[in-house]
């Protein structure tokens, strides 16, 4: 991969000074000039029908973007990504979560070794395992069948999984499924209170197996099972995802209930491996092919169609002009279904972790602006908490609506409802209201001149907030990998333009380091240095 400054290319000084044109521009113009602009910024692929046209864009700002990804030699870069190479340069390896949806025809080689043999084999064991533990075959140490799975990990181990069972949750089988990730042990004792150690399968899911949390959780949950189980249960109520396997069999897993995964996986973007076991157990195998195949259809398409018209592309170089030019610092994320409420937890994770970076590839600092702040709750519940600032306040916070043609329990008056709510968000963040508005409006009500003087500033709207609306067939889980794989290939294109390393995340260790120091601290009750702060604090809570 090339390491390019982005802001010494040609294209983003031209930006620059495109920007001062768009800065003072109303979308509402914009609209107002070109009758086909709502149909020039759209994307129609598969189920799938983005809307960019309420972006404070052109077709000049369009093409310069493109230029910017050019220079920045964008497509070398996703044939490296999707070649295998080793583009997690500061880890060694190569990101390949997309060889995990790839499909058995497909040869992808890691150091000269084709690796589809060993996924479709980790696959063929997900696609049994899951089968006997849903059909009931697999049974616990009393010769009861599962009927609750707890699923134990942090980070990737966890948020990807939850996520998705939580989207899924329509298509859900009798398998109750749990997730136990914070260290915090009233979130383990929660969950185990109600379990009966019979009937409980666990998944402890660790790529490394050495994460504090994972380890403490899974070790409670075991002295929990085993004072009413003996022994030999273990190896039938506790299973494994990890790339350690050493690790794994010291903790006691049976071997055979290991499920590999590989150092070319990231934790983040790990779900479509055996980190999904409990997806595949929660919504059974066929679905979670299915959501495997809509990951792999949205890699075909960003791989192969013209940036113009390529939905990640675009949606990432739109985001880039909000960070840099407009110096936008987050993004909210407007899910329009309560089944997708995690996913901006998720993306946090994923976006985040991924490009929160201020070195560039070469290991120098950089002076322009990297990683957006992802956040954001289900419409329409976020319509009556936090709106009111992007309607109103005075920060810029583009965001994307996702919506859904069909609701899934088909109850119309609802459905109409919230959608309706959906476009006429995205609608009044575009037009906003004038103050000749308010005004008419007020007279209507026969207020005096005094009192509409009064009132109008309050109830003026600027508008031009920029969306992006997303909006698809049906929440299925094949539509479903389609959208995470959208925004994992989004990430990827804002890495290579911020010419940063999106694989690795090494600012988490710092934390995790002090952490078992003062961890020992706290048991021995021996304070070391510290600032005064933390030393004033650890005396509180120790005393
Ligand atoms: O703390 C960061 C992190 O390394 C994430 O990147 C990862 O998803 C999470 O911890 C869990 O790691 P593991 O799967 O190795 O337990």
């Amino acid at each position: 991969m090339k390491n390019i400054n982005p802001t010494k290319t040609e294209a983003w000084n031209k930006l620059k000074e495109h920007f001062q044109e768009i800065e003072p521009l109303h979308m509402k113009k914009l609209f107002a000039e070109d009758e086909n602009r709502s149909l020039d910024l759209a994307i129609k692929w598969e189920d799938f029908y983005l809307d960019y046209s309420k972006n404070r864009i052109t077709s000049k700002t369009k093409n310069l973007l493109l230029k910017l990804a050019e220079e920045c030699k964008l497509k070398e870069a996703i044939d490296s990504y999707f070649g295998g190479e080793p583009i997690n340069k500061t880890e060694g390896r190569p990101v390949l979560h997309t060889a995990l949806r790839a499909g058995k025809d497909a040869k992808i080689e890691v150091d000269g070794e084709n690796v589809m043999p060993e996924v479709e084999e980790v696959k063929a064991k997900i696609k049994s395992f899951t089968n006997e533990v849903v059909e009931g075959g697999r049974k616990g140490y009393t010769g009861s069948s599962f009927t609750d799975i707890v699923n134990i990990g942090i980070g990737g181990s966890d948020l990807g999984p939850v996520m998705v069972t939580e989207s899924l949750k329509f298509y859900q089988n009798h398998l109750n499924v749990h997730f136990v990730s914070n260290v915090d042990g009233d979130h383990v004792h929660e969950v185990i209170k109600d379990l009966n150690p019979e009937t409980t399968l666990f998944i402890i899911v660790s790529k490394s197996f050495s994460t504090q949390e994972t380890l403490t959780n899974s070790t409670t949950i075991r002295s929990w099972f085993l004072r009413s189980a003996p022994q030999e249960a273990v190896s039938k109520h506790f299973v494994a995802v990890s790339s350690n396997v050493e690790k794994v069999k010291e903790f006691g897993i049976d071997p055979e209930n290991i499920f590999p995964m590989w150092d070319w996986v990231g934790g983040r973007f790990s779900l479509w491996s055996a980190v999904g076991l409990s997806i595949s157990l929660a919504v059974g195998y066929s679905n979670f092919e299915a959501l495997l195949k809509g990951a792999r259809k949205m890699d075909e398409h960003f791989k192969n169609t013209d940036f113009a018209e390529n939905i990640p592309v675009q949606l990432a170089l739109i985001s880039i002009w909000y960070n840099n030019f407009f110096g936008a610092e987050s993004e909210a994320l407007i899910p329009y279904t309560q089944y997708l409420h995690r996913l901006p937890a998720y993306l946090q994770q994923a976006t985040m972790e991924s490009n929160g970076k201020s070195v560039d590839r070469n290991g120098k600092k950089v002076d322009y602006q990297t990683g957006t702040i992802i956040w954001g709750e289900p419409g329409t519940n976020s319509q009556h908490a936090f709106f009111q600032l992007i309607h109103q306040g005075t920060k810029l916070i583009p965001a994307d609506f996702i919506g859904f043609k069909h609701s899934l329990f088909l109850d119309k008056e609802h459905h109409h409802k919230l959608m309706a709510n959906f476009f006429a968000q995205t609608e009044a963040l575009l037009q906003g209201k004038s103050e000749e508005e308010v005004r008419s409006e007020l007279q209507q009500k026969s207020l005096s001149e005094e009192e509409i003087k009064e009132k109008v500033p309050f109830r003026v709207f600027d508008g031009n907030k920029p969306t992006n609306t997303i909006l698809i067939e049906k929440l299925t889980p094949e539509s479903l990998g389609k959208l995470i794989a959208m925004y994992e290939h989004k990430i990827f294109v804002q890495g290579i333009i911020w010419d940063i390393f999106s694989y690795d995340q090494w600012g988490v260790e710092l934390g995790k380091q002090l952490a078992s120091k003062i961890l020992e601290e706290i048991e021995n009750n021996a304070l070391q240095n510290h600032d005064s702060s933390t030393k004033n604090l650890l005396k509180f809570f120790i005393k």
